[in-house]
């Protein structure tokens, strides 16, 4: 069964429509990111999911749960981390989290003191005196604390130093591991890439893609620098399908090439290569890519 499912799921703000007819199935297990620019609905999508909001129209379900009908079930299921996540100024970080956890009925203290800890958070900081991101920070603990099966992040890495990025995309790992599921949305595109196996990409309230991180990634245009001892043997290079473009620098040969390497590194082996450089395409230009073919401009 689907983590998260949704169908046709609409969400108009008056007459403006932030989210057309979603239909997104997260299947338990894999991290999945939620991926889109400012404005796409990934929060409007998120509290739909949390039951925060009724959609206009269609409908979204987790574990099998309705939102709405079946609301209260379907929250129970989930850990949520709010956008912007705002608690009780006045109390203290620990308070606060003890306070939650006594209203789930009971999550344990010593999870709390172990996710705080992690994330190098004090727990008897007055949450009104916190920085952006030690809020954030408060947040995630809260999301955490209960082992939830499900976990709906709204850009949980927002405002956390690079300390605590690292280990919250550990926790997220970890939370997989022990057969979690984790949807969590982003704009930062290198963040997702980082902790997800799937990415779902929205763009102004449509759904582009859902697709495999590997699978992008090979689909993907990647750079390659072949360096040789002699003269490089640039029309068999060029004439390798996959090549997209290809330039030469004296000894020097920069490729882009699309899916896989295997056939250029077999016409390339016979020439005395001294050097070979790949970079990575991260998923910003495969999300450029998909922006500039399939959506129209308005
Ligand atoms: N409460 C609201 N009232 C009116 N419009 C809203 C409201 N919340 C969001 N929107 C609009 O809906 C669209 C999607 O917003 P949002 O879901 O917050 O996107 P994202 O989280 O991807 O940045 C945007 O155009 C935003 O301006
Ligand atoms: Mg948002």
């Amino acid at each position: 069964m689907d983590a998260i499912r949704t169908w046709g799921l609409t969400k108009n703000y008056g007459r403006r429509t932030a989210l057309r007819g979603i239909d997104l199935s997260v299947p338990a297990g894999p991290v999945c990111g939620y991926l889109g620019p400012n404005g796409a609905g990934k929060t409007t999508t998120i509290r739909l999911l949390v039951g925060l909001l009724r959609p206009t129209s269609g409908a979204a379900a987790v574990f099998g749960h309705d939102t709405v009908r079946d609301r209260e079930r379907a929250q129970r299921l989930v850990g949520y981390l709010p956008g912007e996540f705002v608690a009780y100024p006045d109390l203290t970080a620990g308070r606060y989290l003890e306070h939650l956890g006594r209203l789930r009925g009971g999550a344990d203290p010593s999870a709390v003191a172990r996710l705080a800890e992690r994330l190098d958070l004090d727990l008897t900081a007055r949450i009104g005196t916190l920085s952006h991101g030690n809020r954030q920070k408060v947040g995630i603990v809260q999301a955490f604390a209960h082992d939830p099966p499900l976990l709906i992040l709204d850009e949980p890495t927002a405002g956390l130093d690079p300390i605590a990025q690292r280990e919250f995309l550990a926790m997220v790992r970890e939370a997989r591991d022990r057969g979690r599921t984790v949807f969590l949305s982003s704009h930062v595109l290198s963040e997702v890439e980082a902790v997800a196996d799937r990415v779902a990409m929205l763009s102004q309230g449509r759904l582009l893609v859902t697709e495999a991180v590997d699978k992008l990634k090979s689909r993907a245009q990647r750079r390659i620098d072949l360096i040789f001892d002699t003269d490089p043997p640039e029309e068999p290079l060029r004439a390798v399908p996959e090549v997209r473009s290809c330039t030469v620098a004296g000894r020097a040969v920069h490729l882009m090439v699309e899916g896989s390497t295997a056939r250029l590194l077999q016409v390339a082996a016979p020439h005395r290569v001294v050097s070979v450089v790949t970079h990575e395409p991260d998923l910003e230009e495969i999300f450029v890519n998909y922006y500039s073919r399939e959506v129209p401009q308005p």
